[in-house]
């Protein structure tokens, strides 16, 4: 399996995702700005690869304090976590994870500054494992929607790489090819930052599952030939509503897959629910450097100067998704129920 992130007691290591698929280079990182720099930056990216990477993010700034008392500490932890909360905004995740390592240490505090280290890295490491569990069920329920021979389009990467590991939307691909079915993955390149044609056609090759690598624009094309059986991406954020926020573009692959009568599915764990936000219109959506549109691996694709907009994320409304695949069951429209009874009744 791709390791995308592990802790070690040299830091959080991390596979360093801009490289790819030139190389492959692990990076550690050794303190929790280095961790918040990484998200930012995208060496991890992907919604529950984040939530990962956060909780070890505030595990290291933690294990790292040179507090000399639970109120030091307390004054650290607030600093550690407002640095890792604020790298990326759409991903729930991020936010998720930092909440629940901000409970684990308000159950410890009172039992002395080691027993707090060590339950942080404890409940890291539990999210981490406990990621690539949710992904293999989500993977086992997800599948049984894929036809025994199916052209799968997917949006971005929701693999192994966004993920601790097997991978949301990839992890139903893989599922599928696991039960025998015979399927081929249409990866779209995911403009700007070629999530698609770097991350998603590297993993799959790796795997031996076929995967053909098209570029953003010819999805539509695609899908009036006949081309395309269904539709498969992850997600950053759910509202309470099923509206799902995504990486830029996956909302157009939505509207085309309606269209064209192709069922548009979405499998994101149970942490990537927001069911606090009533609609997607309330997500808040990434504005990223306009470098990123302006050049492609440093070479410039625009005159210098040109206005560029670079919003990394959009919202598909819930009325073009078919099905929302998550590691509890699969939920399907009315999604403000579904979702509800999928999340339990504690959740916000
Ligand atoms: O900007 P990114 O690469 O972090 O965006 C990733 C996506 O949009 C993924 O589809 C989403 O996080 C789900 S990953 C399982």
């Amino acid at each position: 399996m791709i390791r995308t992130i592990e802790w070690t007691e040299a830091g959080v290591v991390m596979l360093d995702q801009r490289l790819l698929p030139g190389e492959e280079v692990y990076r550690t990182c050794g303190d929790y700005r280095a961790v918040a720099e990484a998200i930012r930056t995208m060496v991890i990216r992907g919604a529950p690869a984040i939530g990962v990477a956060a909780a070890m993010g505030v595990a290291l700034g933690v294990r790292n304090s040179s507090a000399a008392n639970a109120a030091e500490l307390d004054a650290d932890l607030t600093r550690i976590c407002d640095v890792i909360a604020g790298t990326r905004p759409t991903a729930v995740n991020l936010f998720w994870a930092v909440e629940r390592m901000k409970k684990v240490y308000a159950r410890t505090r009172s039992e002395g500054i080691e027993a707090v280290r060590a339950a942080l890295v404890r409940e890291a490491q539990g999210m981490h494992r406990e990621d690539v569990e949710a992904n293999r069920q989500m993977g086992r329920f997800g599948q049984e929607l894929i036809p025994q021979e199916a052209r799968v389009l997917t949006h971005c990467n929701a693999g192994a790489l966004a993920t601790a590991g097997y991978g949301t939307a990839l992890g139903v691909v893989r599922a599928a090819v696991e039960a025998g079915k015979r399927i081929e993955v249409f990866a779209d390149e995911t403009r700007p930052f070629l999530q698609g044609a770097r991350l998603t056609a590297w993993e799959l090759m790796r795997d031996r599952i076929p995967v053909t690598v098209i570029t953003d624009s010819m999805a539509g094309h695609l899908m009036a030939r006949r081309g395309i059986d269904c539709v498969i991406v992850g997600a950053d954020r759910i509202a309470a509503n099923g509206d799902v926020a995504n990486k830029i573009g996956t909302y157009s692959v939505a509207v085309l897959a309606k269209e064209n009568g192709i069922p548009f599915y979405v499998a994101a764990p149970v942490s990537t629910l927001d069911l606090s936000l009533a609609d997607g219109s309330q997500i808040p959506i990434e504005e990223r450097s306009p470098e990123e549109v302006r050049s492609l691996r440093g070479v410039a694709v625009t005159p210098e100067a040109a206005r560029v907009c670079n919003p990394a994320f959009d919202i598909t409304p819930h009325r073009y998704v078919g099905a929302i695949i998550t590691e509890r069951g699969v939920a399907r429209a009315p999604y403000a129920e579904s979702l509800r009874a999928l999340a339990g009744p504690c959740s916000s």
